[in-house]
């Protein structure tokens, strides 16, 4: 497509109903940088990116239909449209809501059945699973994107956002090789960015539904889920108690004694890798 007029997500709906009629609903253009649209009937969703982003759908594409495949709740890859101006993929909804959108309290009542899938996920064998995401590749991420000054500081943590991110990739860099050892003693098959407005919930029993953006799924320390959903959680948990007792539920329900240091380089590694 050629984008002469109007906002992008116009121009993207225009692009969208050449191909699939019944009317395109804007939901999102979020972190990755993407346009995401829900089709007017609820039954799919469509991410477009320019020209130049493609092969970071066509991973999302791949993802989609092994995960599908895999027995494990998320989308499937319906179409594939791309020109010379960009790609848009079309994937089956997953019904229900985001997992960010509940209150604290539905949150904390579907938090076992959340548990119950992370594990799942990560008992699939990891030699079926053709993706790496593992900490060499993410490490080389993180080295570029600071390289190239294009850490957004929005994504650190607050105590975080005044130190140069070389200082920070340093310190992860002193902890490098002992976690490299980790991993390659303990790799599952990760979301890669397990978030939770990517866990889909049936908004009626509140059960986990299913897992959506898939574009960073791969094999890696099953920390690099577990850090990003604990943290991106405690946001929603509003007290301290409560926080802690669900890391507690989790890690009963998951099965695991958590290592905090473990934990936290994962969670600091994270924001150096988008960018
Ligand atoms: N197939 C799907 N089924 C259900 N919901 C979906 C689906 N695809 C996308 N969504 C919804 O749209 C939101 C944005 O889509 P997605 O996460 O794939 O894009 P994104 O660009 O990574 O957005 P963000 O940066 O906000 O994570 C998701 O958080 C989810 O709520
Ligand atoms: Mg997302």
């Amino acid at each position: 497509m050629i984008f002469v007029s109007g906002s992008p997500h116009h121009e993207w709906g225009f692009f969208l109903a050449q191909h699939h009629s019944g009317g395109w609903e804007p939901v999102t253009n979020g972190e990755s940088g993407a346009y995401v649209f829900r089709s007017a009937d609820g039954s799919r969703f469509a991410k477009c990116v320019p020209a130049g982003q493609q092969d970071l759908l066509v991973r999302e594409r791949d993802r989609v239909g092994w995960l599908s495949a895999s027995g494990i709740s998320g989308p499937r890859a319906l179409d594939w449209i791309a020109d010379a101006g960009g790609g848009c993929l079309v994937t089956s909804a997953v019904r229900g809501v985001p997992a960010d959108s509940v209150s604290a309290g539905e949150l904390q009542q579907a938090w076992p059945s959340i548990a119950e899938a992370v594990r799942g996920l990560h008992a699939l064998p990891t030699k079926d699973c053709p993706f790496t995401r593992d900490l060499r590749q993410m490490f080389v991420t993180a080295q570029d994107v600071v390289a190239r000054r294009a850490v957004n500081p929005d994504f650190l943590p607050v105590e975080q956002q005044q130190t140069p991110p070389t200082e920070l990739l340093d310190r992860l860099a002193d902890q490098l090789r002992r976690r490299l050892r980790q991993e390659a003693a303990d790799t599952v098959v990760c979301h890669g960015d397990l978030c939770l407005p990517n866990i889909i919930l049936d908004p009626g029993t509140l059960d986990f539904a299913g897992f959506v953006d898939l574009g960073r799924l791969g094999r890696a320390d099953r920390y690099a889920d577990i850090a990003l959903l604990l943290a991106n959680a405690r946001e929603a948990w509003n007290d301290e108690n409560r926080a802690i007792a669900a890391d507690d539920a989790f890690a009963r329900g998951y099965g695991i004694t958590l290592d905090a240091d473990r934990q936290q380089f994962y969670l600091h590694l994270d924001p150096l890798t988008w960018g």
